[in-house]
């Protein structure tokens, strides 16, 4: 789409018409919150139909910290660079093949090997979590989520498969950073010895109930508990304890070979899509991603693992407790009663929302770093107004030896069917999912699905339902959870959309959003998000160039008459997805991951869109990290 059309688009202006529907949404979308969140918003609702700001119409959170977001909104557009608002300034951090030791090499895309990338960043920039050391340091930590050789290496060089597979599988995983403050700017202590690169081939430990399994055996692993590598890690979460969460999500690209006829994990892998076909030929290189040699290695991947980034000697760990399958993140929350609750979507058309409830309380004095191999893992079944939280329990239900499920392994080792088997609300592609605060809010991004459909034969799992209610979903949606009281390890929640995305001026787009709405602040396909300290919620964008315009981060209203407001904040350089946002406590700080910029299915090496970050003619385009910063400093978004 041209600019001229961009431009025609956002300043339609709204009929008014269209600006009653919505207003009757918010209204009726308030009035239903009031009944969520009990008499201090049953205040509001009552004052929502006049949809101004009066002071007994304030919100929660107008009310307790008397400001919303304030910075100067940048506009939509889609160019070779990035862009922040008025008054923020920002500086790369770290990108792919940066050397993480003062000792490591120089990058140099002309000599990429696999020796050089184990001691450089990775590709693909994805999940960031920050764990505070002290007011000026911290630990980044930085998934890598895949790889893409056509735009990593030169023409000359992609016919050395064997070169570039081996360095592929260096530059997945993940990257552990210590990173030091000085004179307000962040930037990587190459010293420290807590730097780390986790690989695709890096020793790791199974855990667990599937721990040991037969299922988990393979030719190189006899016991079932040691497997080696993490890959397709998405987006992740920080445990209260502060260990970081890697969730594997499209494990089955890497995976070719075909099964045994009539092997008993055909329906499991088909479930799982594996193996994968884009043709990366690992099994060529090495045989453990081949089927015929090792129909279990599948599922030794999907699983979330837990890093703990403050010792580097520490082997990370797949835990199997909270099920495989194409895991997008994992973000954590302790409810008021100690126990810790890990959100989690499924990335695929159709797929399904999950949180697992650990058996254990936490304890901040003694605590327990195996927590989260004992719980219980939910999915969810979404009614008109209620989500009932379904336990993947053995022996419950239908998840009995009858139909296939012999333990509690069998059951998370084939996640998908036991969720399956207890009838799940399959969701537009549930992306990352955010729990915040101590009123039980839970945001959850579905970022699309093309599959949806409101046709009388469509299939259960494409056709139209409650909580996924647009044909094609081209733009995707936000919903809102409220657990009750705050209790996150509830069983049966509310539910209400925040948004519906797409452009509200175009009626084709069915987007619902609030109607003070500007031409730039409403997006498509939303992927991450995170909460700032101050608990506002924050989204990135993965797939917004559907739209006309670069993907990017909008800060989003939640409460009170702005509600459902977004603002955009940052754009990415064509081609990028905006990746990880992650603020650090005082939120005078904001990290940012660009992943894949400057390419798409058409490009390589040879012809990206754009040569960002750094512009050097003879440099590829660079997944980085980025940091923004207030130019006067401060805490962002105010
Ligand atoms: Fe890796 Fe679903 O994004
Ligand atoms: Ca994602
Ligand atoms: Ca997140
Ligand atoms: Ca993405």
């Amino acid at each position: 789409m041209n600019q001229a059309d961009r431009d025609d688009i956002s300043s339609n202006p709204r009929t008014a018409s269209e600006k009653i529907g919505l207003e009757t949404f918010i209204e009726k979308r308030l009035s239903r919150r009031g009944l969520l969140l009990g008499g201090l918003a049953m205040s509001l609702s009552a004052c929502a139909p006049k949809l101004q700001s009066s002071p007994k119409s304030r919100s929660l959170r107008e009310q307790d910290i008397g400001v919303t977001f304030t910075f100067p909104e940048i506009t939509r557009g889609s160019d070779g660079t990035h862009h922040v608002p008025e008054g923020y300034v920002t500086e790369t951090l770290i990108r792919w093949g940066d050397p993480i030791h003062n000792a490591g090499p120089a990058f140099d895309p002309l000599l990429q090997t696999a020796s050089r990338q184990a001691m450089q960043f990775g590709y693909n920039n994805d999940f960031i979590g920050f764990v505070l050391l002290d007011e000026d340091r911290g630990l980044l930590c930085v998934n890598h989520e895949y790889t893409e050789a056509k735009d990593m290496f030169p023409k000359a060089q992609r016919g050395d498969l064997a070169r570039v597979v081996a360095t592929e599988i260096n530059a997945q995983g993940a990257s552990v950073l210590e990173i030091k403050r000085m004179n307000g700017r962040w930037s990587v202590d190459k010293n420290s010895p807590r730097n780390r690169r986790i690989t695709g081939k890096t020793p790791m430990i199974i855990s667990g109930p599937a721990a040991g399994h037969a299922r988990m055996i393979t030719p190189d692993d006899p016991t079932g508990m040691r497997s080696l590598g993490t890959l397709g890690n998405c987006a992740g979460g920080v445990t209260p304890w502060g260990t970081y969460l890697t969730a594997e999500e499209n494990i089955n690209y890497y995976f070719g070979g075909d099964l045994p006829e009539g092997h008993s994990e055909e329906q499991n892998h088909a479930r799982m899509d594996v193996p994968g076909d884009d043709g990366k030929a690992w099994e060529r290189f090495m045989p453990r991603f081949d089927l015929r040699v090792a129909p279990n290695e599948p599922n030794r991947f999907g699983w979330v693992v837990e890093i703990d980034p403050k010792d580097p000697t520490s082997t990370p760990k797949k835990r199997t407790a909270m099920g495989r399958f194409k895991h997008e993140g994992a973000e954590t929350v302790t409810a008021p009663n100690g126990h810790v609750v890990v959100y989690m979507g499924d990335d695929q058309r159709g797929d399904y929302l999950y949180k697992f409830v650990s058996r254990d309380a936490y304890d901040p004095q003694n605590p327990d770093p195996d927590l989260l191999d004992h719980g219980t893992l939910y999915v969810a079944r979404f009614n008109e107004t209620r989500i009932d939280w379904l336990p993947l329990v053995w022996g419950q239900g239908p998840l009995t030896q009858a139909n296939g499920f012999a333990s509690q392994a069998d059951v998370l080792i084939s996640t998908r069917l036991a969720a399956d088997a207890l009838g799940a609300t399959p969701m537009d592609r549930p992306e990352d999912v955010q729990p915040a605060g101590d009123q039980g809010r839970v945001w959850v991004m579905l970022t699309n699905n093309k599959n949806r459909s409101d046709a009388l034969d469509a299939s259960p799992r494409n056709a139209v339902n409650l909580a996924n209610p647009r044909p094609k979903n081209t733009y995707g949606h936000i919903i809102e959870i409220i657990e009750p009281n705050g209790d996150y390890t509830a069983t049966t929640s509310r539910w209400d959309f925040l948004v519906k995305c797409g452009d509200p001026n175009n009626p084709d787009h069915g987007a619902i959003w609030n109607p003070e709405i500007s031409s730039n602040g409403w997006f498509s396909a939303p992927d991450n998000c995170a909460v700032d300290p101050s608990g506002r919620l924050w989204i990135s964008t993965d797939g917004n160039m559907k739209t006309g315009a670069a993907d990017g981060l909008w800060a989003m209203e939640t409460d009170g008459h702005r509600r459902g407001l977004g603002k955009a904040f940052f754009r990415a350089p064509i081609g990028a997805e905006v990746c990880g946002p992650r603020f650090t406590p005082d939120g005078q700080t904001l990290f940012l991951a660009v992943q894949h910029p400057g390419t798409d299915d058409d490009t390589d090496y040879e012809t990206p869109m754009t040569r960002w970050p750094d512009f050097k003619e003879n440099h590829p385009p660079r997944p980085a990290v980025i940091a923004i910063y207030k130019k006067e400093g401060g805490v962002i978004g105010t």
